[in-house]
């Protein structure tokens, strides 16, 4: 089950998984686009059934999982993608656009989880994977909501590991750099070590099939990424205000 399966990485590896032979519940909000991404799955031989939902309702949700395992079976994987990611200097802060950041970035990842965990529960089997991003790792200029919301996913599945691990749950935490997708297209400014779509796919499929526990790319990025989180603030502001990723 993959949500934001309408668009950019979701989409991608939903059609990417179907030819590794998984079959697939695209979650989004656009029933089209989804039936669009089912197509081109079934005319390679794949099986991907759309289901419609925002991942702000938790009970949506439940019945998309429920529906998933009815016609084709329990939730092996659960790949919680969806997310927006505007660019906002915090002199123009807009709570109405915070809160949207928040509740689909982090309750829609939390309500996509528990649609399905407790089955994995029962069955003593399961794969939770969650889309964070680079950004969680410290604040970004322009990026208070989006940094917030990745830094809020990243711990929270953080901890769903220690719980869940032991019942045969595995967690995955995949922090993307810069691909692009529609989420980056049109931004102006700079994004170093920027990927292609399909090459970024083919890495979280890796980092997926061997269900590691957090995964971090590219390497480049990551690696500067890390050097900042044990930079003294006064250098990591006078970098990061230098090198803003959003215009
Ligand atoms: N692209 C990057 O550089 C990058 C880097 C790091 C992390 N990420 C993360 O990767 C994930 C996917 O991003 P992307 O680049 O592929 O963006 P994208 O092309 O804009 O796709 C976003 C997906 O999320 C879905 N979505 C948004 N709001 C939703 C809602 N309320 N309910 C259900 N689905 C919703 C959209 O579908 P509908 O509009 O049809 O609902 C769409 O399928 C995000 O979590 C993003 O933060 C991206």
């Amino acid at each position: 089950m993959i949500t934001g399966a309408s668009s950019g990485i979701g989409g991608a590896l939903a059609v990417e998984l179907a030819k590794r032979g998984a079959s697939l519940g695209l979650v989004a909000r656009r029933a089209e686009t989804l039936s669009e991404i089912a197509r081109t799955i079934e005319a390679a031989g794949g099986r991907a059934l759309v289901l419609p939902a925002d991942v702000r309702d938790a009970d949506s949700l439940r019945a998309a999982a429920e529906r998933l395992r009815s016609e084709i079976g329990p939730v092996d994987v659960l790949i919680a993608n969806a997310g927006i990611g505007p660019t906002r200097d915090a002199s123009e802060l807009d709570a109405a656009e915070v809160s949207d950041v928040i509740n689909i970035n982090v309750v829609g990842a939390s309500n996509s989880v528990a649609a399905v965990v407790p089955q994995m529960v029962a069955r003593g089997q399961g794969h939770l994977v969650i889309i964070s991003s680079l950004a969680a790792y410290r604040g970004l200029p322009r990026s208070a909501a989006y940094c917030a919301s990745k830094a809020a996913v990243s711990a929270f599945f953080e901890s769903l590991r220690l719980d869940l691990e032991p019942k045969g749950i595995a967690v995955t935490i995949i922090h993307p750099g810069f691909i692009k997708t529609p989420l980056t297209a049109g931004r102006e400014a700079q994004m170093p070590f920027l990927m292609e779509l399909d090459d970024a796919v083919q890495k979280i499929v890796r980092a997926i099939e061997k269900q590691k526990k957090s995964y971090a790319f590219p390497w480049q990025l990551a690696t500067i990424v890390r050097a900042g989180m044990i930079m003294p603030i006064w250098m990591y502001d006078r970098i990061s205000r230098k090198n803003s990723f959003r215009e």
